[in-house]
């Protein structure tokens, strides 16, 4: 490896400034005469998208060359499979090796707020602790080899109305416990080669020009070593950006930015060291990643394997009513939805890939069981909303005689896509009419669902079985056909919540916004979080997911059940199969705060594993929580903080199947900083027992104000005195201790109290 990084000081300043921009689309500039290459980076996430030479924007699909397109994020996060993460990186890792692309924009671990954003399904999760894990297994996968993820859009780009100019507020502890979270984990955890800023503001800042999100936070609070890189054409003022910590900016302006950088250097405007050092991270990029010169061409066959197999984890059985699936392999199936023959296997926008090869669910079937009937009719037009009589009528005759049906519906591109957020959770008018129409005269109905978010289901109840294939990847219709035979066991999970109705959704009222200003008013409350605590029902919760085996929940058992927040806690918990054919289960540890000062959710997923069980085997797992599992962001001290006191420990087979509880005690070492002043409540001085004594000596001076010593404020409801006590600032003291305090003694007892 050449040693580019040092080179800084051998460049001249219009040098150094050449580096923080692109060349082209998608290529950085080089160093010619220092023989520095230029390196290319290139979509992402789910795929390598290299577009050929002469194209030259970013939304074209067949002028890139083939790659292998695995299952969109979405998917991916749905098999909540950590190695399988790792391995999907990998692939990716040696594909952009033998094309020699250096850096692949991905993956995008932004939150899911709203189930309308256009481009959720290139984002993995409402939960920021699963989203973290498996894109921090993405990155150091595809980073086992020489080229550099791109940790993407940082943030709190939630949604893509206005997305280039929304301003996204969002108060501090939302900001850190949701949107900031699943970045934090995967820069400390990976350190992704680039972060890729996001378009939209964040507080009335752009995220490309915050010093706090792109230095404060992401290197100095979480030492993120790469650099940073926009969003594609996400700079408003280009030295604000680079002074903010925006080492590149993509892609070319034709060299405008660099002579910005050139002039705001001479004119005094901007110190050259920034210059400098923005540079050498550049060419730190350039030194890690630069192409080799013959690399060697990866196996199409084995990554075209490997995508039917990370498909098949990727598709979650939501329904199965009376062993309706697998299906027999002699079955009479009937096949409707033009999704069959037409698959619609990745979203739309600049994620798109040129496929090496598609397979088909129909051709797959015919695969899987040659000997079985099976006949299909398209029973919509996809590229339309419009019902056709014909279509319908179709379907109904083909359907006769049927031993099942398999309706295959979805959602088009022109309903959720990069670049736009949907209107509405509701599947096409047209395929909506199918379904109706065919469950009123078949009973064995099995949907099979594309689509790259939740979309309502009024339908649900008139269907046997369903399953969320989202957008599967090239080989969707073989992992598919597997999944419907038995061949293999579905084995995936929700990693988001599918509401019954748009109503209900946490960002219902603030979403996406007004003119470029949306308020996150939700809060952390988002996905389970919210409808936990709203005791509201979903559709299908957070986490649900169906096997064709059975599994039972036998115990768990924790290494301490009282700790400090410096300790760690080793949680064991044991599955049985308890079905006939093997399975894999996926563990899910959620905690929650008994009692909080603060306003907590009802439980948050801090722990999960996935475990292969044959029939009749059980397993064992441990799962490790640390003080972070406990804590909630306190904005006082700008720290993670955990309260003294218990919490439980929930284990499921969903966010709301708890099939095991288990308690343990937390004592925090950090006290909370005081700052009393006589606005202070008295209920909170009586409660924190480094102010309590001292104030039940005061309060004893005076015979009214004795009472108050003597009250217990913990308790769940008050009667009127203490109720209003509680609630009563210091300086009430005044007025209501028969002369006792005096804003003298006030004063003095102010300062005691502060110097506890
Ligand atoms: C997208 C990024 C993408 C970039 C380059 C932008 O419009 O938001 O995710 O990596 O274009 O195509």
């Amino acid at each position: 490896m050449k040693n580019y990084r040092n080179m800084v000081t051998e460049l001249t300043l219009e040098e150094k400034a050449s580096l923080c921009s692109g060349l082209d689309f998608w290529h950085l500039k080089g160093i010619e005469r220092l023989n520095v290459p230029s390196i290319m980076m290139t979509d992402g996430p789910h795929g390598m998208k290299k577009q050929r030479p002469d194209a030259n924007d970013h939304l074209g699909v067949f002028d890139s060359v083939p790659a292998i397109c695995f299952p969109s994020a979405a998917g991916m996060a749905s098999s909540w499979n950590r190695e399988m993460l790792f391995e999907v990186g990998e692939a990716l890792g040696e594909e952009c090796v033998s094309e020699q692309v250096s850096v692949l924009l991905g993956p995008g671990v932004n939150i899911k707020r709203s189930p309308l954003c256009g481009r959720n399904f290139e984002y993995f999760s409402e939960d920021p602790f699963l989203a973290s894990q498996l894109a921090t297994e993405q990155v150091k996968g595809m980073q086992t080899h020489p080229i550099g993820a791109s940790l993407k859009h940082f943030a709190v780009n939630n949604q893509e109305e206005r997305r280039m100019t929304v301003d996204a507020q969002v108060d501090e502890r939302t900001l850190r416990e949701i949107y900031l979270a699943a970045f934090e984990g995967v820069v400390k955890e990976a350190q992704p080669a680039t972060v890729m800023s996001s378009y939209n503001r964040v507080n009335g800042e752009y995220a490309a020009e915050s010093e706090r999100l792109l230095t404060t936070i992401l290197r100095d609070e979480w030492g993120f070593k790469g650099a940073v890189v926009s969003d594609w054409g996400a700079v408003n003022y280009r030295v604000a950006a680079l002074k903010a910590g925006l080492e590149l900016d993509m892609p070319s302006n034709n060299g405008y930015s660099d002579t910005l950088i050139v002039s705001a250097v001479k004119n005094g405007e901007l110190d050259e060291a920034v210059v400098d050092q923005a540079a050498e991270r550049v060419l730190r990029l350039i030194e890690m990643t630069a192409p080799q010169t013959n690399p060697a061409q990866y196996n199409k066959e084995a990554h075209h394997k490997l995508a039917r197999r990370v498909a098949s984890e990727s598709m979650i059985l939501l329904k199965n009513d009376a062993g309706m699936l697998p299906l027999q392999k002699t079955e009479n199936i009937v096949v409707l939805g033009e999704l069959a023959e037409k698959p619609r296997y990745q979203g739309s926008g600049s994620s798109k890939i040129n496929p090496t090869k598609i397979e088909s669910l129909l051709d797959e079937m015919h695969k899987s069981a040659p000997d079985a009937l099976i006949k299909y009719a398209a029973g919509y037009d996809m590229a339309s909303d419009d019902l056709s009589e014909t279509l319908i009528e179709e379907a109904i005759t083909t359907a006769e005689k049927a031993d099942k049906i398999i309706l295959f519906v979805g959602l088009p591109d022109r309903f959720e896509s990069e670049g736009y957020d949907r209107h509405h959770l509701r599947l096409p008018d047209n395929q909506l009419a199918l379904i109706e129409r065919i469950t009123a005269i078949h009973e064995n109905v099995i949907v099979l669902l594309s689509n790259g978010a939740p979309v309502e289901m009024p339908w649900e109840k008139d269907v046997q079985a369903i399953f969320e294939v989202y957008l599967g990847g090239q080989a969707m219709g073989g992992a598919l056909s597997d999944l419907l035979y038995g061949d293999v066991n579905p084995s995936a999970k929700l990693a988001e919540t599918f509401p019954i109705k748009l109503e209900d959704t946490p960002a219902y009222f603030n979403f996406p916004g007004e003119n470029d200003v949306v308020t996150y008013n939700e809060g952390i409350f988002v996905g389970y979080r919210y409808y936990d605590m709203k005791a509201m029902n979903t559709l299908y919760p957070f986490g649900h997911g169906l096997s064709y085996t059975e599994f039972t929940y036998e115990k768990m058992t924790l290494s301490k059940k009282n700790i400090t927040d410096k300790e760690m806690v080793d949680v064991e918990i044991t599955v049985r199969n308890t079905g006939a054919v093997a399975g894999k289960e996926i563990v899910q540890l959620y905690v929650a705060d008994v009692k909080s000062t603060v306003k907590r959710p009802l439980k948050e997923l801090k722990g999960f594993e996935k475990i292969m069980l044959d029939p009749g085997e059980e397993k064992t797992i441990t799962i490790t929580l640390n003080n972070r599992s406990f804590s909630y962001y306190d904005t006082a001290i700008q720290d993670w903080h955990i309260e003294s006191g218990e919490f439980e420990i929930l284990v499921g087979r969903s966010s709301a199947q708890i099939e095991l509880k288990e308690t343990l005690t937390v004592n925090s070492t950090v006290l909370l900083p005081l700052k009393i002043n006589r606005n202070t409540t008295i209920g909170d001085i009586m409660l924190d027992p480094r102010t309590s004594e001292i104030a039940k000596k005061h309060f004893n001076q005076s015979e009214l104000a004795s009472n108050i010593a003597k009250m217990d404020f913990t308790a769940e409801t008050l009667e009127l005195g203490p109720a209003m006590l509680k609630n009563m600032p210091l300086r009430g003291l005044i007025n209501f201790s028969q002369g006792y305090f005096t804003e003298e003694k006030l004063a003095t007892f102010l300062n005691q109290l502060n110097q506890v």
